[in-house]
C-alpha cells in the first residue's frame, strides 16, 4: 500500500529553462526544509554549481506531499544537468525515475536540448509532465509555446503546468499533477532484491555511498548483498534518503529511492549501472545497466610538482566515484613528466573536473589542450587509436588518417539560418537537412567534425545569432579527412605537450597564430628564445621571444606594502601552475593556446 503513495520522477529541460528553481519551490511547498535553510538552487549542493549557476551533478531527495485527496504522498525528486556535457547524469537519473517533468521556458520556447531529453526520457518509458514555466516574463508566450510543445514533440500540452517558479505560481497544480499523471512504481517486495546503482559518492567514515532505486525486493542494515557485475560482497552497514539532508531508514524497499552503505573501501566493487542483489537469495538478472559513455575529448592532466603524481591519481580515482564518465590512464610527457591521459565528455566537463581537482584536492595542474580521438593507418596495415597528438605516427608511416564526426543538430529563428549556415561551412561542416519547425523557426542538421565543433563552435554560433541557436549533437562515426600534425619547439626544442592535429587547409595559418600568440604567453628569460611551428623536420613559422633587458622584479619595489603583498602573491599563484621545459618556463595559458586559434 505504500507503493501506491511513491512517486518517482526527474525534471528535465533545456539549459537554463527552471529545473533547479522548479525543485526548490516543490522542497519549499512540502515544507521539506525550514525557511531558515532554504536558499536558492539547494540541490546545487557544489560551491562551483552555485557559483556557476549551473547544475553538474543529478541530486535525489525525498520529499512527503499531503494531496487535495487527504493522502500523504512520498515524492523522490531527481533533479538533472541541462548542459549537452553532462547528458550522461540526466539519462542514469532517468533509468531510476517513471516520470519526467518536462520544463519548457514561456519566452524561449521548445529548444534542442528540450527535444534530445525528451527522447531521452521517451527511451526509458517515463511519463511526462509538461510544464511551462517563467510565465512572468515580459516576452512570456505560454499559448505559443503550448502549441510548440504539441507541434514539435508531439506532446499533448492541453494540461501543461503554466508556472513561473520564480513566483510561486502554479507550483500547487504542479503537485496534484505528479500525484494524479505518474505512475506508481511496480515492484515485487517478496521478489529477490534487484537495486539499480544510480550515483555514487565517497565518504571518508561510511566509505562509498550509493544512491540506489530498489526495483525488487527489500534491502536492510545487516543484509549480505552481492553486486551482481562486480561480484563483490558487503554487509549493508545503513540504508536512508536524502530529503535533503541524509535521514536513516529500517529499510528501503521496492519503489524506494534511497542511499546505502556498506563500507565499501573498493570503487571499483560498486560502479554505478550495477545492479545489488541478496547473497542468499540472489535474483537471476541483473536489470538493464546503462551505456557507457564514451568521453569526447582527451587532455593530458599533469602535476605542476612531479612528487604529486600519485595524490593526482588518487584524487582521480575519488572523482570518478561521483563522476562514472570520467576516464584516465598513466601517460609520460618529455615536457610535462609523469600525469594522466583524461577523457571528458565536453570542454565544459573538462573545466568542472579541472576545477574540483584543485577545490577540492587541493592540486595544481596543468592541462594539455584537448584532443579528440583521430584513427591513424599505417602502411603495414595497422589502425592506431591516438588520444594524444604527439604520438600520432611519422607522416612517413601514415597511409590516411580518419577522425570522429558529429550529426549536430541546431534549432534557429529564420533570420539567423544564414549565419548558422556560413559557420558550419567554415568548421568543414556537411550539410543534412533543414526543416521549418514554424513559421519562424528552423531545424538545420549537419555532419561535422567533432574537433570543430567542440572547441568554440557553441561560442560562435551564440554570438553569430544573438544567443538564439541552440545544439545538439551526438557522435556519428569516423571520416577519413586530410590532416597532419604540428609540433611546436622552444628554444629549438620539441615540446611533445603542445603538439596539435589540424586540416591541411588550415596548417599554415594555425602555426602562424600559434607562434605569435605563444611569443605573448611565454616569459622572457635573459636570452633569446625562438618559438617555431614545424610539419615533420620541416619549419612552417617562426617568433622571438626578446631576451629581457630591464630588471622585472623593480616592479615590486613599490611603496604600498598592500600591493607589495598583493603583487607577490599573484606571482607565486603564477608560478605554481607553469612548467620548466628544458630553458623555458611554460605557463599553463600556453597549453591552452591552440585552443584559441581556431
Ligand atoms: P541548469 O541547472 O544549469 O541546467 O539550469 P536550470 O534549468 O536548473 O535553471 P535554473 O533553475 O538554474 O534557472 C535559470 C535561471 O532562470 C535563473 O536565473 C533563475 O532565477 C531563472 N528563473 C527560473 N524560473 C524562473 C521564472 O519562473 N521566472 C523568471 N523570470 N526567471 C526564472
Amino acid at each position: 500500500a505504500r507503493q501506491q503513495h511513491i512517486r518517482n520522477f526527474s525534471i528535465v529541460a533545456h539549459i537554463d529553462h527552471g529545473k533547479s528553481t522548479i525543485a526548490d519551490r516543490i522542497l519549499e511547498a512540502t515544507h521539506s526544509v525550514t525557511e531558515r535553510e532554504m536558499q536558492n538552487q539547494l540541490l546545487d549542493t557544489m560551491d562551483l554549481e552555485r557559483e556557476r549557476g549551473i547544475t553538474i551533478k543529478m541530486n535525489a531527495v525525498e520529499v512527503h506531499y499531503k494531496a487535495e485527496d487527504g493522502e500523504t504522498y512520498i515524492f523522490h525528486l531527481v533533479d538533472t544537468p541541462g548542459h549537452v556535457d553532462f547528458s550522461y547524469e540526466v539519462s542514469r537519473a532517468l533509468a531510476a525515475a517513471d516520470g519526467a517533468i518536462l520544463v519548457v521556458d514561456a519566452a524561449q520556447g521548445v529548444e534542442a536540448q528540450t527535444l534530445a531529453n525528451v527522447y531521452l526520457a521517451l527511451e526509458n518509458d517515463l511519463e511526462i509532465l509538461p510544464l511551462i514555466n517563467k510565465i512572468d516574463l515580459p516576452a512570456a508566450d505560454p499559448e505559443k509555446v503550448r502549441q510548440e510543445i504539441e507541434d514539435v514533440i508531439g506532446l499533448d500540452a492541453s494540461s501543461a503546468v503554466l508556472a513561473s517558479a520564480k513566483m510561486g505560481i502554479g507550483i500547487p497544480e504542479l503537485l496534484e499533477q505528479i500525484v494524479q499523471k505518474f505512475p506508481a512504481p511496480e515492484g515485487d517486495l517478496e521478489a529477490p532484491l534487484q537495486a539499480l546503482i544510480f550515483d555514487s559518492s565517497y565518504d571518508a567514515y561510511k566509505g562509498v555511498i550509493l544512491t540506489i532505486r530498489v526495483k525488487n525486493g527489500i534491502v536492510k542494515p545487516g543484509d549480505k548483498v552481492r553486486f551482481m557485475h562486480s561480484g563483490a560482497e558487503y554487509e549493508v552497514t545503513e540504508v536512508g534518503v536524502h530529503s535533503p539532508y541524509s535521514v536513516k531508514r529500517d529499510y528501503l524497499m521496492a519503489g524506494d529511492v534511497g542511499y546505502l552503505a556498506a563500507s565499501i573501501k573498493n570503487i571499483r566493487d560498486a560502479r554505478p549501472g550495477d545492479t545489488i542483489t541478496m547473497v542468499n537469495k540472489p535474483a537471476t538478472e541483473p536489470l538493464a545497466g546503462y551505456k557507457p559513455m564514451t568521453p569526447m575529448v582527451y587532455s593530458g592532466l599533469y602535476p605542476t610538482d612531479n612528487a604529486k603524481y600519485n595524490d593526482l591519481r588518487d584524487a582521480l580515482e575519488k572523482l570518478q566515484l561521483n563522476d562514472a564518465s570520467l576516464e584516465f590512464t598513466p601517460e609520460t610527457s618529455q615536457a610535462l613528466g609523469f600525469g594522466f591521459r583524461t577523457g571528458f565528455l565536453g570542454l565544459l566537463h573538462m573545466d568542472v573536473i579541472q576545477e574540483r581537482l584543485e577545490r577540492e584536492f587541493d592540486m595544481d595542474l596543468i592541462t594539455t589542450a584537448p584532443s579528440v580521438t583521430y584513427h591513424a593507418f599505417t602502411t603495414d596495415g595497422q589502425m592506431v587509436e591516438v588520444e594524444n597528438p604527439s604520438e600520432l605516427p611519422d607522416v612517413g608511416a601514415i597511409k590516411s588518417i580518419e577522425e570522429p564526426y558529429v550529426h549536430a543538430q541546431i534549432m534557429v529563428p529564420k533570420e539567423y539560418v544564414g549565419a548558422v549556415m556560413e559557420l558550419a561551412q567554415r568548421k568543414r561542416g556537411e550539410f543534412d537537412t533543414m526543416d521549418y519547425l514554424d513559421d519562424h523557426r528552423v531545424y538545420v542538421k549537419y555532419y561535422m567534425p567533432l574537433s570543430e565543433i567542440i572547441f568554440d563552435f557553441f561560442d560562435k554560433l551564440k554570438s553569430s545569432t544573438r544567443g538564439y541557436a541552440s545544439l545538439d549533437y551526438e557522435l556519428a562515426g569516423y571520416r577519413q579527412s586530410d590532416l597532419m600534425k604540428i609540433d611546436i619547439l622552444l628554444n629549438g626544442e620539441k615540446v611533445d605537450a603542445l603538439s596539435f592535429i589540424v586540416h591541411r587547409d588550415f596548417a599554415q595559418e594555425r602555426g602562424r597564430l600559434i607562434t605569435a600568440k605563444l611569443k605573448e604567453i611565454i616569459p622572457r628569460r635573459n636570452f633569446e628564445i625562438p618559438v617555431q611551428a614545424a610539419i615533420g623536420s620541416k619549419i612552417i613559422s617562426r617568433s622571438t621571444i626578446k631576451a629581457y633587458r630591464k630588471d622585472v622584479t623593480s616592479k615590486i619595489h613599490t611603496g604600498d606594502p598592500d600591493r607589495r603583498a598583493k603583487l607577490l602573491d599573484k606571482q607565486k599563484r603564477g608560478k605554481a601552475r607553469m612548467k620548466s621545459v628544458g630553458t623555458v618556463d611554460v605557463p599553463q595559458e600556453a597549453f591552452m593556446a591552440v585552443l584559441k586559434t581556431g
